[in-house]
């Protein structure tokens, strides 16, 4: 029987490429919230006998897991064969240690949590710093894709003479193998976090990139004032007014007149999250990485 997928609304364009990819079937899910706000899931497509592969952004996560986890439940006790996640943002991956006593360590929980819930995952570009992989803290079989080649091919379409810039260590992952894929050269800086909002940035001597344009990278833009106030010290070096490039846009409240006030001529995003600044499509890598996840967590099982 061919996979059955549902789409989370607002995710109808990732449903399509996995229906694509997978050679599935869209399967009809109904979701509210009753008056009191608890969450109301319906399998409406029958899941008995599928491989379910539920499509649904892990972006504002609080309001989506309950729904995420009864329809998964529901799948399980209905029959599927397996029931995966195709989240192209992954949640929660950024608090991955406890810098306070007494602070949950949210990457982990979430994780345990998730690994119960769902058979597979499959997401793009997860934030890893202090877990060196996703197998550190998912006990199920995950994929991760690389949105570099795409951004990359980007680059080198869009931007002539660029200078791929990664605001702070963790982007450097991002930024050496984006500015490879564009042919590009690369820098990154350093940048140190105050507070959610408050962030520092040193620069290097950069006099050598007069005459580039500064692409910045990072791969969360959320209140952006990483990205803010690495382009106010690019700008302050002399170099062109940078663009920005973000692989999950977040965008907290403030983040775009923050990106306007230091300057930045254009902000671009993958569409791993919906938002009015996506220009660059990684559905397709998504949905064929999720083709082979599936084939081989079948083959399996
Ligand atoms: C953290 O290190 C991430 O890579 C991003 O730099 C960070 O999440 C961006 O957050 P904000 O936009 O709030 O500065």
């Amino acid at each position: 029987m061919t996979p059955l997928v549902y789409a989370w609304p607002g995710r109808e364009a990732l449903g399509a490429a996995l229906v694509d990819a997978l050679g599935g079937e869209p399967g009809r899910l109904e979701l509210r919230r009753f008056p009191d706000g608890e969450s109301y899931v319906r399998l409406a497509s029958a899941p008995a006998g599928r491989h379910v592969v539920l499509a649904c952004g892990l972006e504002r996560p609080d309001d989506k897991c309950t729904g995420i986890y009864f329809a998964a439940a529901t799948a399980r006790e209905l029959g599927a064969r397996s029931v995966g996640l195709v989240a192209p943002y992954l949640a929660y991956m950024r608090q991955d240690a406890r810098f306070r006593d007494g602070e949950a360590i949210a990457s982990r929980a979430f994780a345990r949590w998730l690994s119960s819930s769902v058979d597979w995952l499959v997401t793009l570009d997860p934030h890893l710093h202090r877990h060196a992989s996703l197998d550190e803290v998912y006990s199920i079989p995950t994929r991760t894709v690389s949105s570099a080649a795409v951004i990359g091919r980007w680059i080198a379409t869009n931007v002539p003479a660029a200078l791929v810039v990664g605001p702070d260590a963790e982007s450097a992952q991002w930024a050496g193998a984006i500015a490879t894929a564009a042919g590009c050269p690369h820098v990154v800086l350093e940048k140190t976090r105050r507070g959610d909002r408050d962030v520092e940035v040193h620069l290097p001597a950069l006099d050598r990139w007069r005459g580039r344009t500064p692409v910045l990278i990072d791969d969360i833009i959320s209140t952006a004032q990483t990205m803010a106030t690495a382009a106010l010290g690019l700008r302050e070096t002399g170099l062109a007014s940078p663009l920005c490039i973000g692989v999950h846009a977040l965008f907290a409240d403030g983040a775009m007149s923050a990106l306007d006030a230091a300057g930045v001529v254009r902000v671009v995003t993958c569409n791993s999250i919906v938002h009015a600044t996506n220009g660059i499509d990684v559905l397709p890598a998504v949905a064929t990485e999720t083709a082979q996840m599936l084939a081989a967590f079948a083959a399996s099982h």
